[in-house]
């Protein structure tokens, strides 16, 4: 009898501990599971003229085109590369968007609708319901109030707890590794799709700059412009595009050339699909306008910065980043016109991306840039 009683108590305890562990992994796993469901992430975006970067602290998340494609019933048919891929190829029930122009929004509905796809594709759909906690984006140097609340509003519309906006030259130099807190002053460009930034970085702010809309945009227009002017042939501008990174340059005589590349088009008289040879050196001499305006936008800089800053970037040179840097020789036509060593990013479409996301991981560090 005793020994049956002792028997029964150590089974009661037993069943006790395994449903008083039971429960408990069950607590663990459903307050996992709420708190990943409702853990208010933060990231980061660069929304550029012609990319689109989503990160977050540790890196990018994103990177696609800034494009949309709307279908007649006003619905979005794709984003990014998606979009990217149907552009100049629609048929008039879609309607192809590139929401940004010289690098600020220029349609702000189809602006907002991109960020919230784009975002949805990194986070899924369970993320808005429980909305985002920080939100820090880039946002060119030369805005104004007004593009800046549009941002801003665009950015309010991911349902987010709170947004900040840092000034991309800001960023890129960030990115780029350079100390921006130090007082020695720093010249940093960033040709873009939208718009080029010049600016002179000293203790966390701008001392100097020059913004133009001379950038990605403009080079893809004037080599379209030049197929229908030079050889009445009618081209895209994404073929416009296409020959800018083939064989695009800054300068007529590189020591090392690239291929020439065979671009097609419509011959504009007659209509029919026609094919035409085009080299480095003729694509240099039809940007050649466009670049030296750059230029000259970074003397009109080096003659407003103050002497003390203008003797650190003697000796610092100029730090170039944004898809623009990537033309062929335009490191040696900088060296030699502005008379400066200049650094060339390695990652130049990242630069902006990875300052940002800096940012984000020790907002702390960076209070002072953050507007
Ligand atoms: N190899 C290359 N040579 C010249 N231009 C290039 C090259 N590769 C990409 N680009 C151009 O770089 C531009 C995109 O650069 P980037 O991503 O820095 O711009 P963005 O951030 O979208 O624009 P913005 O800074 O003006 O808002 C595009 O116009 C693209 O065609
Ligand atoms: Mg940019």
């Amino acid at each position: 009898m005793k020994v049956t009683a002792l028997a029964d108590a150590k089974s009661a305890r037993r069943k006790f501990f395994c449903r008083i562990l039971g429960y408990s992994a069950f607590c663990f796993t459903f307050g996992h599971i709420m708190l990943k469901l409702f853990h208010n992430h933060s990231f980061a975006i660069d929304l550029g003229n012609n990319n689109t970067i989503i990160s977050d602290q540790s890196g990018p998340l994103l990177a696609q085109p800034s494009y949309i494609v709307f279908n007649a019933a006003h619905n979005v048919k794709a984003v990014g590369d998606h979009a990217y891929a149907m552009f100049e190829k629609t048929h008039e029930e879609l309607k192809p968007v590139k929401p940004l122009k010289g690098g600020v929004i220029a349609d702000y509905e189809s602006a907002t609708r991109m960020i919230q796809e784009m975002v949805k594709q990194v986070y899924r759909k369970r993320n808005f319901l429980s909305g985002f906690g920080h939100v820090i984006s880039g946002v060119p140097y030369s805005t104004t109030e007004v593009e800046r609340r549009a941002l801003r509003d665009a950015l309010e519309q991911v349902n987010s707890k709170k947004s900040h906006l840092v000034f991309e030259p800001l960023a890129a130099a960030l990115g780029m590794g350079l100390n921006i807190q130090q007082p020695e002053g720093k010249l940093v460009i960033d040709i873009g799709g939208g718009i080029t930034e010049i600016v002179v970085i000293s203790l966390s702010g701008i001392a100097a700059f020059q913004s133009i809309k001379v950038a990605g945009d403009t080079f893809d227009e004037t080599i379209q412009d030049h197929f229908r002017k030079a050889y009445n042939m009618a081209i895209g501008l994404k073929t416009a595009e296409q020959v800018k990174i083939q064989v695009g340059a800054v300068s007529d005589k590189l020591p090392v050339a690239p291929e020439p590349m065979m671009v097609k088009g419509k011959d504009m008289i007659t209509g029919i699909p026609v094919t035409r040879k085009i080299g480095y050196a003729e694509v240099a001499r039809v940007l050649e306008r466009s670049i030296a305006q750059i230029e000259t936008a970074i003397i009109q800089t080096l003659e407003t910065c103050p002497p003390e800053l203008a003797a650190d970037i003697s000796e610092t040179g100029i730090h170039l980043t944004g898809g623009g840097s990537m033309f062929r020789g335009i490191k040696e036509r900088f060296e030699r016109n502005i008379k400066l060593p200049v650094h060339l990013d390695s990652t130049p479409l990242k630069s902006v991306s990875k300052g940002i996301s800096q940012a984000l991981a020790a907002p702390q560090n960076f209070r002072s840039i953050l507007i």
